[in-house]
């Protein structure tokens, strides 16, 4: 179908459709500040490295005579069914990507019927966002959780009346990483207001907590409001298991810890009583040397896979990379830099059109290894290479 049907007949190729060619092609189309932001990680992105290699040395092993003709990619998250395993992983601070932001692209994703979640660092707010993915469309927000309870009760507030479905929680970002791309560039418009800080300066507990103790509105000084939103939000300061509480308190529907490594934190989040976990190193942006997220995933599986929804990310590029996480029982899989990558190249579209590649490339992947539908996914189809050199 992708060579005879429609799709590439009468393309316009304006994203690459070659994986590793992305990258560059989004280098060479933007601003080069934003560009290192996406493509930068922490330390010496020994992680992001790891991240790729645990991908590299995971094999698939397809299987053959099998029919696959109707091939079925859909997946069922919390009750909710969705046509592809795919979600848009959040991603802060969209306007600086492009003008069209997280309203296009959650635009898009609803067009994909594939999940938006909505970063709590984003240039437009959850109310715009909802507007922009209309009714129905799947949308979860992500929840930076503030040191001030206040602010997070109206930030889970706010998202359940604008009917995001899911929470997700990240958990690996109290304080952000040394990240060099970032720090040789200047590059940090969220804490200096350039752009970014809409879910939070939209706000009318955060807006009313900085009236009281600046004695001014929001609006009236973008500057320290960053810096005051920013502070409360990467703190420096790591909650507790404990602290779970106030958001289950405060959120009806799943929620879903994002950031998960060690297996014992994956057994402390089902003892926390939350419905998911995203098995994610944050795309190697947090803690440097930290192990290629693939490689954890199998023993988290083992261990909470039957009681937790599992998803992943950090570092899937291709459908294969989707293959082989789902084989290792992710039931879903978020794709951060590749949409990213496209929205700095062509808009929306270009974001659209990564996800489209990716989901073909899956389709066409599945088909050739014999997978017929998500379910078939099993760990006999992967196995550990570790070709020398
Ligand atoms: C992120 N990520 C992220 N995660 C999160 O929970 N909230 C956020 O606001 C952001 N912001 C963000 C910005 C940029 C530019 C990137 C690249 C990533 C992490 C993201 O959700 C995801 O975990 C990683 O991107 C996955 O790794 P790959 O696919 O980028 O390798």
């Amino acid at each position: 179908e992708i060579y005879y049907q429609g799709m590439f007949q009468n393309r316009t190729v304006e994203v690459t459709t070659d994986p590793s060619k992305l990258e560059k092609q989004a280098k060479d189309a933007m601003n080069h500040k934003a560009f290192c932001y996406i493509a930068g990680g922490a330390g010496e992105r020994a992680t992001m490295d790891a991240n790729r290699l645990a991908f590299r040395q995971w094999k698939i092993i397809p299987r053959m005579l099998r029919d696959t003709t109707n091939r079925d990619l859909q997946i069922t998250l919390f009750g909710q069914t969705y046509p592809t395993p795919l979600l848009f992983a959040p991603v802060g601070i969209q306007a600086v990507f492009h003008p069209d932001k997280e309203t296009g692209v959650a635009k898009i994703a609803a067009e994909l019927k594939v999940p938006y979640i909505l970063s709590t660092a984003a240039a437009s707010t959850i109310e715009e966002v909802a507007e922009a993915s209309g009714d129905g469309s799947p949308r979860w927000f992500q929840l930076y959780w503030p040191q001030t309870d206040e602010i997070t009760i109206s930030l889970l507030q706010r998202a359940k009346k604008a009917r995001y479905t899911a929470l997700v929680v990240t958990l690996d970002t109290w304080a952000l990483a040394w990240r060099p791309w970032d720090l040789d560039t200047g590059f940090l418009p969220f804490v200096k207001g350039e752009v970014g800080n809409d879910v939070g300066f939209s706000d009318p507990v955060f807006q009313r907590i900085f009236r009281e103790k600046h004695g001014k509105d929001v609006k009236n000084d973008i500057v320290t409001a960053a810096v005051a939103w920013s502070s409360d939000v990467f703190s420096g300061k790591a909650h507790t298991w404990e602290q779970l509480k106030v958001i289950k308190e405060n959120w009806d529907g799943p929620i879903i810890l994002k950031g998960i490594q060690h297996v014992e934190d994956a057994k402390l989040a089902l003892e926390a009583g939350v419905q998911g976990i995203i098995v994610s190193n944050h795309g190697g942006r947090q803690m440097d040397g930290a192990i290629g997220s693939l490689d954890v995933l199998p023993e988290i599986v083992d261990a909470v896979g039957e009681k937790l929804t599992v998803l992943f990310d950090s570092g899937v590029r291709t459908g294969a990379d989707v293959i082989k996480a789902l084989c290792l029982g992710a039931k879903g899989v978020l794709i951060g830099r590749p949409w990213v990558y496209g929205l700095g190249i062509a808009g929306k579209e270009g974001a659209k059109q990564v996800m489209q590649n990716i989901l073909a490339d899956l389709d066409q992947g599945m088909g050739l290894s014999g997978i017929g539908t998500i379910a078939n996914c099993n760990r006999s189809m992967v196995r550990k290479v570790q070709y020398p050199g």
